[in-house]
């Protein structure tokens, strides 16, 4: 549900596909289904490997304009393979995202660092800037 031109940057969701995320070297995840699932209800670019394959597949949920204005940074967000995680992130961008909408608690777990921003990948941070 793309809006392209309508206004300040809506907070956005960016699906990794590549050489890990996306393929059948993460199993028992329905990747298109995932994509799909998402593009019908928010903002999707998808994007060639983000160097963190480890974490595949992997999501980041880029704020809105107001929520970058608020200080709020993209959050990186790791091994999202399931259904329940997909819904949560849509939930998470409808109510409007970092800076705007408290962090769900379930989305805390997915959360990491990647380690080009100084994480090592582990779950060690809660929000993160690129
Ligand atoms: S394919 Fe997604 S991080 Fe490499």
């Amino acid at each position: 549900m793309a809006v392209r031109g309508a206004g300040p940057a809506p907070c956005r969701v960016v699906v990794c596909r590549d050489c890990c995320c996306g393929t059948a070297k993460v199993t028992g995840v329905d990747h298109a289904a995932q994509t799909a699932r998402l593009e019908a209800e928010v903002p999707v670019r998808v994007s060639a490997c983000l160097d963190v394959c480890e974490q595949a597949n992997v999501v980041v949920v880029q704020p809105s304009a107001a929520g970058r204005a608020a200080g709020a940074r993209p959050v990186w967000l790791g091994l999202v393979n399931d259904p329940d995680a997909i819904e949560d992130v849509i939930g998470w961008v409808h109510a409007g995202g970092p800076g705007a909408a408290p962090l769900p608690d379930i989305l805390d777990l997915y959360t990491f660092t990647p380690p080009r921003l100084g994480g090592t990948a582990s779950r060690d941070a809660r929000r993160v800037g690129s």
